[in-house]
């Protein structure tokens, strides 16, 4: 079995057996990051081009390195250094680079939907590294894949994503790979940073943050997405991390064995105090780790590699 579609665009369009195989090719990949020579011939002669409108760090460098121990030719393009400063379209640069004959193109846009006109332009598999506030599919499968190793029964297990749920395309494509897997999914922010129809995506509301970590097996913690808000969503930060910032404090109340999460970046001293996100059940790091083993995965699976153990 392979994925139906030649693209990832969204969490949404995925079945669970498709999410479990990502998940599965994901393990047997990940032992490749442990290897002296990191380098598998699978994806030889074929060729990923990231292409990022917005800043990142842990996704493109992941997708750059992901391609590399797969033995795939990749490409970065700045958007700041290429031909879109001189106001080229997104169409018109998706053709050009078609052009070129990749096999897989990796983008991440400010605008919801840009990863899907591409797909339809393009006949290279698609993969979204974000869009907007809309989707981040491969960070939420790489959450998935983080908890499944702490916690390898998904059905059940409770989760409370606390912070800008509003304008977080994390909290969305995480409430969607939950809720498929079984999970039951809270999310907590202020009034102003929690969508209207948040509760039709059937996770549960809270607006005090002791009530929706109190007895969860994971908390995720999202940053403020200033790039993203207008002013007056909240009064400042300091406050903002006073009533939801999670701290040693406030973790009194959750189970001493809780999983905490976080996409990054991270703010320290916002919505995660140092000492928590230093701390012992901190998975932030494990999270940026686990990202290197879904993207091997997913660009192996769309881009029609070869066994990847030889
Ligand atoms: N989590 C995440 O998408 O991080 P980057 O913006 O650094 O890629």
């Amino acid at each position: 079995m392979g994925l139906k579609s030649k693209d990832l665009l969204g969490i949404q369009v995925l079945s669970v057996e498709e999410i479990r195989l990502i998940l599965d090719t994901a393990a047997s990949m990940k032992e490749i990051a442990s290897r002296d020579i990191k380098k598998v011939p699978a994806l030889r002669g074929k060729t990923v081009i990231n292409l990022f409108y917005e800043p990142s760090t842990r996704t493109r460098t992941s997708f750059e390195i992901a391609g590399k121990w797969l033995s795939a030719d990749v490409i970065n393009i700045s958007t700041s250094s290429s031909s879109v400063v001189k106001g080229e379209s997104l169409k018109d640069t998706g053709l050009t680079l078609q052009s070129m004959h990749p096999d897989v193109v990796v983008i991440r846009h400010a605008v919801p939907g840009a990863p899907h006109l591409l797909a339809r332009l393009l006949k290279a598999s698609i993969i979204n590294a974000g869009d907007g506030a809309h989707e981040h599919p491969t960070q939420a499968l790489l959450d998935l894949f983080t908890i499944r190793e702490r916690r390898p029964a998904l059905e059940g297990l409770r989760v409370a994503i606390v912070g800008d749920i509003l304008h977080s395309r994390v909290a969305r494509s995480n409430i969607f790979a939950m809720k498929k897997m079984g999970m039951q999914v809270r999310v907590c922010g202020p009034p102003t940073l929690l969508p209207r129809y948040v509760e039709s995506l059937g996770v549960e509301k809270f607006l005090r943050v002791e009530q929706a970590i109190a007895d969860t097996d994971v908390i995720m913690m999202l940053r403020i997405q200033r790039e993203r808000m207008g002013a007056g969503l909240f009064p400042t930060l300091r406050e903002y991390s006073k009533l939801f910032g999670l701290n040693v404090d406030r973790l009194k109340v959750a189970r001493p064995d809780v999983l905490i999460m976080h996409p990054g970046p991270i703010n320290r001293g916002v919505e995660i105090a140092p000492e928590v996100a230093d701390g012992p059940y901190s998975m932030i790091l494990d999270q940026v780790e686990n990202g290197l083993a879904i993207r091997m995965a997913l660009l192996y699976l769309l881009a029609g590699g070869q066994a990847a153990n030889n």
